[in-house]
């Protein structure tokens, strides 16, 4: 059984494994991450079993958590990845991704990142702006190789999320907007083929809980595509992006797998079901199958406020602090009871706080941040001279690897030498 569950004593278990468990037989400092890679791989088995016979690449947005054992377990799996940096592409390819199947995204690819793509010959560096597209022609002169692009397109489109992840708007810094497309196109079939578009592209943004703003920016996009083909002969794939959401408690989420029947009706629907179709998901296939395991450190009372002080703070996940993001806390050895308790962490600051939540009338232990294998270990900082947080993988109900915490003496060694 995959995922985050109870057992018959209430008792937390992910993925088959009590966490109390996994944190005994780990042997690892707390806080530590500890992941379901197996509920990770059944998540995108499903969502690529909702592409059907379309031809379709998932592109892991490897940016969510780009832990090795997560990465080689979706490659096995057949799965592409988006990189946004020259370390993630190499990472990438150094999992076993083939590089036909790596696109690079990013509104500010350095030449090297350029270079590096071109080198290594991935399916498309996906272009997000017109002055991008020039600095890649200029890339192609200097080292004699040619490149092909995809062109991320801006559709104007607003998604009800959280303001900091929302990048389908007019007024984000991503993606090429319409009214510059013509000079996008002039660029390339200028280029005497060394510039070849092979894909258009687009990114909406995150904690999209159902499917329309998905479905009327992909109709754009196909739109896009229709009209560009005719001059665009290498022209082989659409890519309708990432920003499928997921329940972090409150709101009921569709499964990844609806945004891959929106994708292939669209398609069919605009008369090219011949091309590839792209996605690129990151939290919805990894988020939930994370948990932040850490301990009670104290409680402290007055009149009228009740806090638990943990050993996890928002330099372990900081979405909470940055994204006002509520992330269920629960003790690992009990199911949530009344009263509620604030729980904080040790930061010197009032952000560092995970919100109310139910732990009854004495917390004590191990508690576990749920939905939290996406944007938490890879937005993990050493603030306030804290090490980085472990991380734990479980696969067939073991623990399949550990990636200890560096510690505070690899803090305490760079910060003497600085
Ligand atoms: N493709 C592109 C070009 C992206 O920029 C992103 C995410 C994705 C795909 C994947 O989106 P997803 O499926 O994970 O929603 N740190 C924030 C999320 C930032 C997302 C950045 N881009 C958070 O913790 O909510």
């Amino acid at each position: 059984m995959t995922g985050f569950r109870r057992d018959a004593q209430d008792s937390a278990v992910l993925g088959s494994m009590r966490l109390s468990q996994v944190v005994r037989e780990a042997e690892v400092e707390l806080p530590a991450y500890v992941y379901d890679v197996d509920g990770m791989t059944e998540t995108l088995r499903s969502l690529r079993h909702g592409f059907g016979d379309a031809p379709h690449l998932v592109a892991y947005a490897i940016k969510a958590n780009s832990a090795g054992t997560i990465v080689r377990a979706f490659a096995a799996e057949g799965a592409g990845i988006d990189a946004v940096s020259g370390a993630e592409l190499e990472l990438a390819l150094s999992c076993g991704v083939p590089e036909t199947q790596v696109v690079m995204s990013g509104v500010a690819k350095t030449d090297a990142e350029i270079d590096l793509a071109l080198f290594k010959g991935i399916l498309a560096i996906q272009a997000e702006s017109v002055e991008e597209l020039q600095r890649i022609s200029a890339r192609i002169q200097a080292t004699g190789r040619r490149a092909d692009v995809s062109l991320r397109v801006n559709p104007g489109i607003e998604i009800d999320s959280h303001a900091h992840i929302a990048t389908g708007h007019d007024a984000a810094k991503f993606g090429i907007s319409e009214s510059d497309l013509s000079a996008a196109y002039a660029l390339i079939d200028g280029s005497e083929g060394r510039l070849s578009q092979v894909g258009v592209s687009v990114h909406l943004g995150s904690m999209m809980t159902s499917t329309e703003a998905y479905a009327s920016s992909a109709r754009k996009l196909c739109d896009l595509a229709r009209e560009r083909r005719p001059a665009a002969p290498k022209l082989k794939y659409v890519d309708f992006g990432g920003g499928f959401g997921i329940d972090y408690g409150s709101a009921p989420s569709v499964p990844p797998s609806d945004f891959a029947h929106t994708c292939v009706r669209t398609l069919r629907d605009a008369g090219l079901s011949d091309l590839m179709i792209v996605v690129e998901p990151g939290r919805s296939l990894v988020a939930p199958y994370g948990v932040l395991v850490a301990r009670i450190v104290q409680t402290k009372r007055s009149a009228e406020r009740r806090w638990v002080m943990i050993n996890a703070g928002m330099n372990d996940l900081i979405r909470p602090a940055l994204y006002a993001a509520k992330h269920r806390v629960e003790l690992c050895d009990s199911s949530p009871q009344e009263p509620e308790w604030r729980v904080v962490g040790p930061v010197c600051e009032s952000s560092d706080d995970f919100g109310a939540h139910p732990l009854g009338s004495d917390p004590q232990g191990l508690v576990a941040i749920r939905d939290a294998g996406a944007y938490g270990y890879v937005m993990a900082s050493e603030y306030n001279g804290r090490a980085l947080p472990s991380e734990v993988f479980i696969k067939g109900g073991k623990i399949a690897s550990i990636s200890r915490s560096p510690g505070k003496a690899a803090w305490l060694e760079r910060r003497l030498g600085a």
